[in-house]
């Protein structure tokens, strides 16, 4: 290819004319030079001028929105640019930005970091706009619009990505702000919780709900018994909290932190992830066999769970009812582990350590629980982990490395994969290659699923049983697979979907910089785990074996469903219209009316809703009921509301309530 030339600083430098713009050029020539509003995985904005370069005529413009051309001669931190760049943070810094020492992005924060080595001591300037109250309605982040420099990141992320988009820019002028539509909560519309905005955005106008101080409280309770799992994605990344740059595994330093932070079991969230594989792969199977509920589309990542609920509700029956390996893990302990060491249920206190900000939402599904009480009681990320490696003071650096408790902190290298995009894919491989051959796997690897591609698929050959598997990560390139599958034109048989690009390495709780270049070194750090492992199958992990001998029975038994898969229900928003999911017949039928007005949908009306529709099949009087979604009963304090078509009373159910509601209500009407 033709080599072009143009002059950065003084400096000749070649370029080929296919880079993305002039900033890619300057990069590639080792001088950093500040961005707020560029992300190389996300369209050009060109908003935030702090990109600027000077040519020879003086003129001024943004490096990230042209193109380098041949001849062309710039310079990237003349006088002027410094302090152009200076007043434009100053101006930034004006809106709420001078409480940095509370703020939970300070370390962090790119404004922070840029103001100070570009020397920003003062601001001259009043706040541009009012103080607006902050929205911590998401169980997984919080907005402070009050800190938004209006780069669009979070915007273009929440749509090019995941195909999401539910923020956007309102209003114009002074007023412009970036919000929700209609500035709703950002529970009220249909963020799936994913955290890749908190990611790339470069202040603290976007946070990660912090819940570490339900973690300092179980410790300091001594009624409590304090459980963590870690998962595979962690040990890749928290050591760069640490200034640990390569990606090492720090399994075994994040063990001995978490014991010094006072918690008494550590265990392996790849532990279940092998457990997962045993269920899913079973189930799996037994759709390939009866043909039915195809593709197979997984469940281990809670924010795509949701996508489905919100966006293709006729999808559901597609899904996996495998819970998740965090899900799964929170029911082994406080259903197995518990009665092992005769401990009640309720004193122990299970903490999650995820690379994920959708996993908070997960921990608080109804269905995820057991006697009442949820099986996770709370998830930090793997930044709030970090932080409280800070908060006691750890050098975390220097600490010796501890073994993971047992009998959960042993798992296969399959277990570990399912950090990485395609890690579920090739870990379920490995055991149905064998399943369905009845050989021994010699090759494990299966290349074709792994790397950072956003679509990724394998056909697969197992003694003449051809298994087409499809790897997706970031929801966005979903909707096209989405529509196949509508039109009955899918091309696989299984789809992995992971929402955050790249898969858990790059969730919204890891350390930022989380951008390609971080995941590529997370990513390859996994494959080394798992080249390391003693055991490479989820179906060789012989405490796998054990449970299944001492608890479960056989996979997808009666008791592997209750304790290790979950339901789900849809989550679209939709008003007054008929949700039926029973057959219609011509008898009279009971009319069970809940309610999906806002009240009610927040406090789990579709939850309620779907659990008195699998009861109803349950006791087979599906063809009896129809149950019909409504608008606000007017009952919103009682809430989630439903009435009878035999009477007027509005009835208040909580969730732990439906099925005695089921039984004295709605089965003892058919009964004589
Ligand atoms: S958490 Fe994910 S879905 Fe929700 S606003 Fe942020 S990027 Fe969009
Ligand atoms: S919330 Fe953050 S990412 Fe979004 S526009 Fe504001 S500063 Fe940028
Ligand atoms: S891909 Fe992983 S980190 Fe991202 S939302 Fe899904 S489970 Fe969480
Ligand atoms: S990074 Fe170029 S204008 Fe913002
Ligand atoms: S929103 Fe359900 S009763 Fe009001």
């Amino acid at each position: 290819m033709n080599k072009k030339y143009m002059t950065v600083n003084g400096k000749k430098v070649a370029f080929t004319g296919k880079e993305k713009n002039l900033l890619t050029v300057i990069k590639g020539m080792g001088i950093e030079i500040p961005t707020f509003c560029y992300h190389s995985a996300l369209s050009v904005y060109g908003a935030c001028r702090m990109c600027i370069v000077e040519d020879e005529k003086g003129n001024i413009m943004a490096s990230c929105s042209i193109k380098p051309q041949e001849g062309m001669s710039i310079k990237t931190h003349t006088k002027r640019l410094m302090n152009m760049r200076r007043m434009i943070l100053e101006l930034l810094l004006a809106n709420d930005h001078q409480d940095c020492t509370i703020c939970d992005k300070s370390g962090s924060c790119q404004l922070q970091t840029l103001a100070q080595n570009m020397g920003v001591k003062q601001v001259r300037f009043d706040p541009r706009k009012e103080r607006e109250a902050l929205d911590k309605s998401s169980p997984s982040i919080i907005r402070n619009p009050n800190k938004c420099i209006l780069c669009g990141d979070c915007v273009r992320i929440c749509s090019e990505v995941q195909g999401v988009g539910v923020l956007g820019f309102m209003n114009r002028g002074p007023k412009i702000e970036v919000s929700p539509a209609f500035n709703k909560p950002i529970a009220d519309v249909d963020c799936i919780n994913c955290g890749q905005c908190v990611s790339v955005c470069p202040t603290g106008a976007l946070l990660v709900k912090d819940d570490t101080m339900k973690v300092w409280e179980a410790i300091n309770d001594p009624e409590k018994l304090v459980v963590a799992q870690i998962a595979p994605a962690v040990r890749v990344a928290i050591g760069e909290e640490f200034g640990l740059k390569d990606s090492t595994n720090y399994l075994y330093k994040s063990v001995s932190a978490l014991r010094l932070i006072g918690v008494d079991y550590v265990f392996d969230t790849s532990f279940t992830a092998d457990m997962t594989i045993i269920e899913e792969t079973h189930e799996f199977i037994d759709r390939v066999k009866q043909g039915k509920n195809l593709p197979h589309l997984t469940s281990c990542c809670p924010a795509w769970v949701t996508y489905v609920e919100r966006n293709c509700p006729d999808l559901i029956s597609n899904l996996s009812s495998c819970r998740s390996p965090q899900g799964m893990f929170g029911s082994l302990i406080k259903k197995y582990f518990a009665k092992q060491k005769g401990i009640d249920p309720k004193n122990i206190f299970v903490v999650s350590v995820m690379p994920c900000t959708a996993k908070k939402a997960e921990a608080i599904r109804p269905q995820l629980s057991t006697e009442k009480m949820q099986d996770i009681d709370t998830v930090i990320t793997t930044v709030e982990f970090a932080r409280m490696i800070r908060k006691m003071g750890i050098q975390f650096a220097d600490l010796e490395p501890s073994s993971l408790d047992m009998p959960f902190g042993f798992s296969s290298g399959a277990g570990v994969l399912f950090g990485n995009s395609g890690g579920v894919a090739e870990a379920t491989l490995r055991f149905a290659a064998e399943k369905l051959s009845k050989e021994p796997l010699k090759d494990v690897n299966f290349d074709d699923v792994r790397g950072l591609a956003g679509v990724k698929s394998a056909h697969v050959d197992i003694n003449g049983t051809k298994v087409r598997v499809g790897v997706v990560s970031g929801l966005a390139n979903m909707k096209e697979i989405i529509s196949k599958i509508r039109e009955n034109k899918s091309e696989f048989d299984i789809i992995e979907v992971m929402a955050c690009a790249g898969g858990c390495i790059g969730g919204g709780g890891q350390p930022v910089p989380n951008n390609i270049e971080a995941r590529k070194k997370r990513n390859k750090s996994i494959y080394s785990i798992d080249s390391q492992a003693p055991v490479k199958k989820s179906q060789e992990n012989p405490t796998i074996k054990q449970i299944y001998t001492d608890w479960l029975g056989e996979p997808n038994s009666k008791v592997a469903h209750r304790a290790l898969h979950t339901h789900y229900g849809s989550k679209k928003r939709i008003d007054g219209m008929e949700i039926l999911d029973s057959k219609k017949t011509t008898e009279e039928k009971l009319t069970v009316s809940v309610c999906v007005g806002t009240n009610c949908y927040l406090k789990g009306s579709y939850d309620v809703l779907q659990k008195l529709i699998s009861l109803s099949k349950e006791y087979q009087i599906e063809d009896k009921v129809e149950f019909k979604g409504t608008f606000c009963l007017e009952n919103c304090a009682c809430g989630p509301s439903i009435k009878l078509s035999i009477s007027d009373h509005k009835f208040g159910l909580a969730h732990e309530d439906v099925e005695d509601f089921f039984k004295n209500n709605i089965l003892c009407h058919f009964s004589n």
